[in-house]
């Protein structure tokens, strides 16, 4: 995408087109982007036509998750939602997360030649997603084919085949979490399903939207943040040996690949009121597209943009958004892959790609890859 993103800079860090069929504003410049994220005026909505009668479990579900409410709807479940994602309650999942890691490692170095990010990344983020919502152990396997394709219902690029899968498993999701939540109702556990129930603010569908919003927001973005980790410092080998001089650099090299190979490319927002921008007359109504893989490289703000360096000390990407929006799973993913990279550069020494070709999914919204497949030497 970083071709398309300085073919649109150069046209302005905000420009009015049609890309995909999709007409609207391209937003590319950082100061603009963080802008927009950060007006209330700018609202998000549900990315499907209104108008239709088709997919209506997936309307249904998306109409209550709080990435598509605004102004006091989205504060107050995002409130509730909160109470779930402290920075105490996260880091209390750091020994599940050093133990699962050490344990696919085992398992993978042995191997010698694996996938990335079907035998390490997968693995490890739907274990953490599910024991997060306490989704029971006799269900993880089933759990994660969810997780894989739902991704697909919030990406621009989807299709009418897509949706039609997206929406036969929203209607099963929603089946299986109203389960659940019957379950956790007679025999509350130590999650956040169990937290969400006791509390007991939110109406059966908004827990219903949240817990899978949590599936799809907070799986597939860290499943990608890992593969790309491990994929720029497959490009940047000279960078891996700077990690492995200083391992310290781990959690800076975490923050320097959100802004390099953002999992999250593209985010959109709806003008509620006629506004500027960047001295660009914006009416309401009108639809805005914020590129945030390109204005995590403005040269405006980051120098030598293109280059993936490990050393920067200041890394202000918009990869987790901004505003009311911004991540609410920003910390455990930063947990999670800072916890993936230091053990995976303790225990390995180098690493090579297996296949001459690396696959890119063809999503828009993200930047993920198809799979990984390395050969260690420890
Ligand atoms: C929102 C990125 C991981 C849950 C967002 C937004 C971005 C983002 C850009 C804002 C969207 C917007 O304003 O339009 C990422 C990336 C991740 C990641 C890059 C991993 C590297 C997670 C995790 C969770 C999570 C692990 C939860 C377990 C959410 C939720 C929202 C959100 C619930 C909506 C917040 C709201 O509407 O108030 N994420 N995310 N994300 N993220 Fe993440």
């Amino acid at each position: 995408p970083y071709g398309l993103y300085k073919r649109l800079r150069e046209r302005g860090s905000i420009y009015k087109g049609s890309i995909l069929k999709q007409p609207g504003w391209f937003v590319t410049g950082y100061k603009e982007t963080a802008h927009i994220l950060k007006d209330p005026s700018f609202f998000t909505r549900i990315p499907l036509p209104e108008s239709t009668e088709k997919y209506s479990h997936l309307k249904q579900i998306q109409s209550k998750m709080m990435l598509y409410m605004n102004q006091e709807d989205h504060r107050k479940l995002r409130l509730l939602v909160n109470k779930g994602f402290t920075p105490k309650q996260i880091a209390g999942f750091r020994p599940l997360i050093e133990e699962v890691v050490d344990f696919l490692l085992d398992e993978l170095i042995v191997k010698e030649e694996f996938d990335v990010v079907s035998d390490f990344a997968f693995p490890l983020t739907s274990l953490v997603i599910a024991t997060i919502l306490g989704v029971l152990e006799e269900d993880r396997e089933t759990f994660r084919d969810w997780a894989a394709l739902l991704l697909q219902s919030i990406d621009f690029s989807r299709s009418h085949k897509t949706l039609e899968a997206s929406d036969q498993l929203a209607e099963e999701l929603s089946e299986y979490f109203s389960s659940l939540i019957v379950k956790k109702r007679a025999e509350p556990g130590d999650d956040l399903i169990s937290l969400l129930i006791i509390e007991n603010d939110c109406t059966e569908d908004e827990l219903i939207s949240t817990f899978i919003l949590l599936v799809i927001a907070g799986h597939e973005t860290t499943v990608n943040l890992i593969s790309n980790t491990i994929h720029s410092f497959l490009k940047h080998p000279e960078q891996w040996e700077v990690l492995k001089r200083n391992p310290s650099l781990a959690g800076y090299a975490i923050e320097e690949v959100l802004r390099f190979e953002s999992p999250t490319q593209l985010t959109a927002r709806v003008a509620m009121k006629d506004t500027e921008v960047a001295g660009k007359h914006i009416t309401c109504g009108e639809q805005l597209y914020l590129m945030l893989g390109a204005a995590n490289r403005d040269p405006d703000v980051f120098d030598e943009p293109d280059e993936f360096l490990i050393t920067r000390k200041q890394v202000p990407h918009l990869s987790f958004g901004l505003g009311a929006h911004f991540c609410l799973g920003s910390t455990l993913a930063r947990l999670e892959a800072q916890i993936a990279l230091s053990q995976f550069s303790k225990r390995v020494h180098t690493y090579n790609q297996t296949k001459a070709e690396i696959k890119w999914r063809p999503l828009t919204g993200f930047r993920a890859l198809e799979e990984l497949r390395i050969t260690v030497q420890t």
